[in-house]
């Protein structure tokens, strides 16, 4: 069993993460600004301890030390998303940017030496012109949250170049699944689940053809606990499906699971987005022994019917 800090474990995926590592009998102590929404509650909050501040407050970030050591730090705390705009992120430099090298520093500082951060698969390989990535394709941002995670990637390694720090960098393609928020700003499954669910009509940027690669969250949770149980360090993975699906794909495996023809709007593409984006994920195949079990028209199916149970 280990005894693991979630910093950013209210969220989509971090409800998520906590609730398959108690399964697994891992110890959670949960950090973040907010507790759960009351929906979650019965769900998420059995055997977790929360401590609730702002990663922003050095005070609190440190305190989250005073305590027994932790085996693993997992980071996921960010505001950012791919349309984020300049001012978002000089507002997220201040909070979690600055924040997130003060907690890495307190870590120096603790006994707790193991950091998994969360960064992004989907917007780090950029304007790259490779349509599938491994972990050492060349990092060529197209938007501020992909920006602020290479400048987090680069600062975890040379901390760990200058101390005993050892760090595993995820790189997450698209997850989707329970508990992401239905009208959001990002998840084309959720956002389109979700509009269908309220009789209105998804939107979509571009033509449809921008092809993505989607992991259902139980693939992203089980993919975790194999790096976790690895006994890898100072390693970057994709985490991923490996498979590529175009939007319009997409929409056409919503339409078959929820029988329901909908009309689609579509606006403008957009300068954020890629046109192809799948990751290799052989590194993670072959370190852990990876593989993800959930292909996208049973995630959907599954998504759908939870949602119209709930
Ligand atoms: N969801 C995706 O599609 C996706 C894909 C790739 C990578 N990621 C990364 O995974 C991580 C988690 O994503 P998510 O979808 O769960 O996001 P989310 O927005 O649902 O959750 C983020 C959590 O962090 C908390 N938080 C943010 N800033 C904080 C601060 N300064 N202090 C304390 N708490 C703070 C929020 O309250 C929230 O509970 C993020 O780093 C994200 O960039 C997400």
């Amino acid at each position: 069993m280990a005894r693991i800090l979630i910093l950013g474990g209210n969220g989509f995926i971090g409800r998520n993460l906590s609730a398959s590592l108690i399964e697994s009998g891992h110890e959670i102590v949960c950090a973040d600004r907010a507790l759960p929404p009351q929906m979650d509650k019965v769900r998420f909050q059995k055997n977790i301890e929360y401590k609730i501040g702002d990663l922003s407050d050095s005070s609190f970030v440190h305190s989250l030390f005073y305590s027994e050591p932790y085996d693993w730090v997992i980071h996921l705390a960010c505001s950012l998303i791919p349309s984020s705009n300049y001012s978002d992120f000089i507002r997220e430099r201040e909070l979690n940017i600055t924040g997130g090298y003060e907690l890495v520093q307190s870590m120096r500082n603790s006994g707790s030496k193991r950091l998994l951060f969360f960064s992004t698969g989907g917007a780090i390989y950029g304007n790259n012109g490779r349509e599938l990535n491994d972990e050492n394709s060349p990092l060529i941002p197209l938007n501020y949250y992909a920006y602020s995670k290479l400048l987090m990637e680069e600062f975890i390694r040379l901390e760990a170049r200058l101390s005993d720090l050892e760090y595993i960098i995820v790189r997450p393609s698209n997850p989707y699944g329970s508990g992401q928020n239905l009208f959001g700003r990002q998840g084309l499954i959720s956002v389109t689940l979700g509009k269908i669910l309220s009789n209105e009509k998804p939107q979509i940027w571009g033509d449809g053809s921008v092809i993505r690669d989607y992991l259902h969250i139980s693939d992203l949770n089980k993919g975790i606990q194999a790096l976790i149980n690895s006994g890898k360090a100072n390693q970057t993975y994709n985490i991923g499906s490996g498979q590529g699906y175009s939007v319009n794909d997409v929409m056409q495996i919503i339409k078959n699971v929820t029988n329901n023809d909908f009309q689609i709007e579509y606006s403008e593409g957009r300068s954020v987005d890629v046109p192809v984006n799948i990751l290799n994920i052989t590194k993670l195949r072959n370190d852990t022994g990876f593989s993800p079990s959930v292909d996208l028209e049973s995630g959907i199916a599954t998504l759908w019917n939870e949602m119209r149970q709930s």
